[in-house]
């Protein structure tokens, strides 16, 4: 018998919601194999803490995370604290600390669900994009200077280094290798003079590895119009942080809702816990009603089951949020009326189905 010791993080809003939806397919799928078992520990790091104690998460809180095998999040913000301090308190620094730089992000558009994009069915969108997550444009270098002046001064420093942008544009044609042979950059070497350069010169060097996979670098603006226009074209897409981030928004758009969208933070050589997170935020305005997708956040535990090396029975999850979706149980944000309850019964009742198959 395997065992993982996982770290829950449910944080803010669905999040609340979404991680115990998680952990009871988690928990399913492992009994349904009989081969591994998870224990968990959950910790109430959340703005609801800071709000109380003045901080995200205690002094120590990422040393009490080292040791585990996986980390899973919920969300992290609320209106009561102001964003750029929830998110550099608890989710940000968890990335950097433990070098998460991989951030792994399908879009697929699943059966049973309709995209925004008319002309596409099940199966045509089909692509991953490999968001570097531990530099890039969220640096906290920089600083405002004369504030609230007429003369204020604002500097918020973009930060690429070789080693960085190398590893990940290694992991990404590596990953293009494994699937359909195709990698797509992208970039804004045409208005951004010194880092995107750099990042379109470390494509093509490391592109020169990878003879056989083919190769494009696209301008963010037309990459996004093109996600829209022809998202079947892509396999693997590469992007910096910010780009990467905006991208996946979008990406999770086309495949039919941002409560579906998975995102795992991966330290590839698994010297840190890597950590798993749905996509979309802490959606204040449905919390607590118990109508959040929960999809998001169990797709986002099929990523950690792959990750943990249990990829059939990762397979199996995303089988059983499929047949979910045929027949037609979905929360409100993909047109239904399900709660988050009933669609995490419907996997369940799957995935029990699929495992007997
Ligand atoms: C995401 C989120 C975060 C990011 C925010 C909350 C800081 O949007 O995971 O995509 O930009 O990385
Ligand atoms: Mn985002």
């Amino acid at each position: 018998m395997q065992s993982f010791h996982l770290a829950l993080i449910p944080g803010d809003g669905v999040g609340q919601e979404t991680v115990p939806a998680a952990v009871r397919v988690l928990n399913h799928v492992a009994s349904l194999s009989n081969q591994v078992q998870f224990s968990y520990q959950t910790f109430d790091w959340s703005c609801q803490r800071y709000v109380k104690e003045g901080a995200m998460m205690p002094t120590d809180g990422l040393d009490r995370l080292r040791d585990f095998d996986a980390i899973i999040l919920g969300a992290v913000g609320y209106p009561t604290v102001p964003d750029h301090v929830s998110l550099w308190g608890l989710l940000l620094p968890i990335r950097r600390t433990f070098d998460q730089y991989v951030n792994l992000r399908p879009v697929k558009l699943l059966p049973g669900v309709t995209s925004p994009l008319r002309a596409y069915e099940t199966g045509d969108i089909d692509f991953v994009v490999v968001r570097e997550n531990t530099e890039g444009e969220y640096s906290n270098m920089g600083g405002r200077l004369r504030i609230g002046t007429p003369e204020e001064v604002v500097v918020q420093n973009s930060i690429f280094t070789r080693y960085g942008t190398e590893r990940v544009m290694r992991y990404a044609f590596e990953l293009a290798r494994q699937s359909r042979q195709y990698l797509t950059s992208a970039t804004k070497s045409n208005g951004i003079n010194y880092s995107m350069p750099f990042w379109d010169d470390v494509f093509r060097e490391i592109g020169k590895e990878y003879p056989e996979i083919r190769q494009d670098s696209n301008h963010i603006d037309a990459l996004a119009a093109y996600f829209v226009t022809r998202p079947e074209s892509f396999d693997v897409v590469v992007a910096s942080n910010l780009f990467g981030d905006i991208l996946t928004d979008l990406g999770a758009a086309i495949q039919g809702s941002i409560g579906i969208g998975p995102s795992a933070n991966i330290n590839p050589e698994k010297k840190y816990p890597s950590m798993f997170e749905p996509i979309h935020g802490s959606a204040p305005d449905i919390a607590g009603q118990g109508v959040a997708n929960p999809i998001g956040q169990i797709w986002a535990g099929k990523l950690m089951l792959d990750h943990l090396g249990l990829t059939t029975l990762g397979t199996l999850v995303l089988q059983a949020i499929e047949s979910t979706l045929i027949e037609g149980i979905k929360t409100r944000d993909l047109g239904g009326n399900d709660t988050t309850e009933t669609v995490t019964d419907a996997i369940l009742r799957n995935l029990t189905a699929l495992a007997g198959s």
